[in-house]
């Protein structure tokens, strides 16, 4: 016998609340079949003005309508909070717990049977996912897509990475700040998000590697009327997967989480997956530590020739087969059992994908880089791990050993970085701290932190650099980031001082601070931390309850699922 629907504990029946429920919902002008037990489709919309790659999800959400429609059931569209990464302040990382508390309550609250997880922007995405793994309905994502590809003067430029790179060639005065300015409306030329393998279209691949969205939804660009047909298709298939109870669980799985690695490695993708990927499997309680990012990816080569580690942009991806043809490309090392929301395994999805364009997607025996997947370093640095990306580093620099220039905060690196007089070369290491989840706080994306004028001017483009900050997807350089335990919860970073010598060594996955432990425990015994717990609103609730990044910086009181059920009635 088929399975009641959770929304008929509102709908359905004679009694008082039922009369409420179906009536205030009557104002819209639904007639009574829409009441007559069918599955109720919540739409979790991120749509704002505000996030600028998700403000076209008010159009993109009525062929999802009309999919559900067409499939018997009714959908409800409903906005969240919705993290913009473009314009937020301290971050956009700080709210994504809050918004996936916004996501979780709003669908365990209101009469949803399944829910389709509107995402597009950096963070819209791991958040509605958190928040929908901790109830744990049937759910599938669609994406938002990405930009058309940036072009200026003829050149193709990509979002966020193109801004690193121009804004350093004009403090070198290889561009005027004219040639500069006109860039801006040549980058974002159209709906959608960052079309730089950046974080926004590595968490769209990420959750298609997962098995959570339909085939294809990371790669179709936004304004691609096949943005919309898979709008209509995913709108159908999660009428189809309430009826056969195809809950996240079912797609969450261990073997759900390789994928992704592996995947992350061959697009080289964001170092930001590493953490919202530590964070939904906490809330899902699939066994998946920082390790295995290191353990699975290791062997797996980059294929995907996009910036910021190559040089084509998503648009040229999507033409070039997106992740199914990737993926088709890795299957040797794939768990091609994993099943995914259209009800097939990953092994059916992939098995006739081909690449179209062999230089977007490069062949195994040409890849980009041959060792692409995410490094966790450990050592006295490090104890709990710290993460660099190979394919946006420099391959000399993988071996270094270097005196620290230490910068205690953001503030006293913009202070100091302009200064003649700042003692660095290019061997240098850049130490930036109070910058991790509880420091910043919000653990920002700073952890490529711009080369001193006087070292550009001297062609100087990349130094190794070392912070418990986060880096912008699409970024670049030698870049150690997420060291845990952080400054300000105490971690060794913040013990290093000015030209103490540090070894990063990849090939050992190792980052030593080569000072002694009797040292090392006199300054700590002096270390105070720089934090106010103590404040108030949303800020010190904040950095009262963020976990380290190694575990993927959720609240501690948000681990875990705690399912769909609400016993209360409202009235
Ligand atoms: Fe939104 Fe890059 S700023 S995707």
């Amino acid at each position: 016998m088929k399975k009641p629907l959770r929304s008929e504990a509102w709908f359905g029946g004679t009694g008082k609340d039922a009369f409420i429920h179906r009536s205030w919902m009557k104002n819209s002008g639904h007639p009574e079949d829409m009441f007559d037990g069918r599955p109720v489709i919540g739409i979790c919309n991120t749509a704002s003005d505000l996030t600028p790659c998700n403000a076209h999800f008010r159009q993109l959400v009525e062929p999802i309508k009309r999919g559900i429609y067409e499939a018997g059931g009714f959908p409800v569209e409903f906005p969240v909070f919705s993290c913009g990464e473009s314009n937020l302040r301290p971050t956009a990382m700080m709210f994504r717990n809050l918004a996936s508390m916004d996501v979780e309550e709003s669908i365990r609250g209101n009469p949803i049977d399944g829910v389709v997880l509107l995402a597009g922007c950096d963070k819209t995405t791991p958040s509605l996912v958190m928040g929908a793994a901790s109830v744990d309905l049937p759910s599938i994502v669609l994406s938002g897509g990405a930009m058309l590809s940036g072009w200026f003067k003829g050149k193709k430029i990509g979002s966020g990475t193109d801004v690193w790179r121009l804004s350093e060639d004009v403090r070198a005065g290889v561009i005027s700040m004219d040639e500069f300015l006109a860039a801006e409306e040549s980058m974002s030329r159209s709906p959608g998000h960052c079309m730089t393998m950046g974080t926004a279209s590595t968490m769209a691949s990420m959750v298609e590697a997962l098995g959570l969205s339909l085939p294809g939804n990371a790669a179709i660009p936004a304004v691609d009327a096949r943005r919309a047909r898979l709008a209509h298709l995913t709108g159908r298939r999660i009428v189809e997967m309430v009826n056969e109870d195809l809950k996240l669980s079912k797609i969450l799985t261990r073997a759900a989480f390789e994928n992704a690695v592996k995947v992350n490695g061959a697009i080289g993708g964001s170092t930001n997956a590493v953490v919202h990927l530590l964070a939904i499997a906490g809330r899902v309680g699939v066994e998946f530590s920082l390790d295995d990012w290191d353990r699975f990816g290791r062997d797996i080569p980059t294929l995907a020739n996009l910036m910021p580690s190559g040089e084509h942009l998503m648009e040229d991806f999507f033409y070039a087969g997106g992740i199914p043809a990737l993926m088709n490309r890795i299957s040797a090392a794939l768990r091609l059992e994993a099943l995914t929301v259209n009800g097939k395994t990953v092994g059916d999805n992939i098995a006739n994908a081909e690449v179209y364009l062999p230089d977007v997607i490069r062949p195994l025996d040409q890849p980009l880089v041959a060792h692409g997947g995410m490094v966790v370093l450990r050592g006295n640095l490090a104890p709990d791990g710290a993460v660099l990306k190979p394919s946006a580093a420099t391959p000399a620099l993988l071996e270094h050993r270097g005196p620290a220039v230490v910068f205690n905060d953001i503030e006293d690196y913009k202070h100091r970085i302009a200064d003649p007089n700042l003692p660095i070369t290019a061997q240098s290491i850049m130490v930036l701290r109070n910058c991790g989840p509880k420091g910043y706080p919000g653990m920002a994306e700073v952890g490529n932190m711009g080369l001193p004028a006087k070292l550009l001017e001297q062609g100087v483009r990349d130094m190794v650099r070392i912070s418990d900050a986060r880096m912008s997807g699409t970024a670049y350089g030698t870049v150690v980031l997420h060291v845990a335990p952080e400054a300000a919860a105490g971690g060794p970073l913040a013990l290093v001082r000015e030209g103490d010598e540090i070894t990063l060594s990849v090939s050992r996955r190792e980052l030593t601070l080569h000072v002694d432990e009797a040292e090392l425990a006199r300054r700590r015994a002096e270390w105070q931390p720089p934090v106010a717990l103590q404040e108030s609103g949303y800020r010190g609730l904040y950095r009262r309850h963020v976990m380290q990044a190694d575990t993927g910086a959720d609240f501690d009181f948000l681990l875990g699922c705690r399912g769909s059920e609400v016993p209360e009635e409202s009235h």
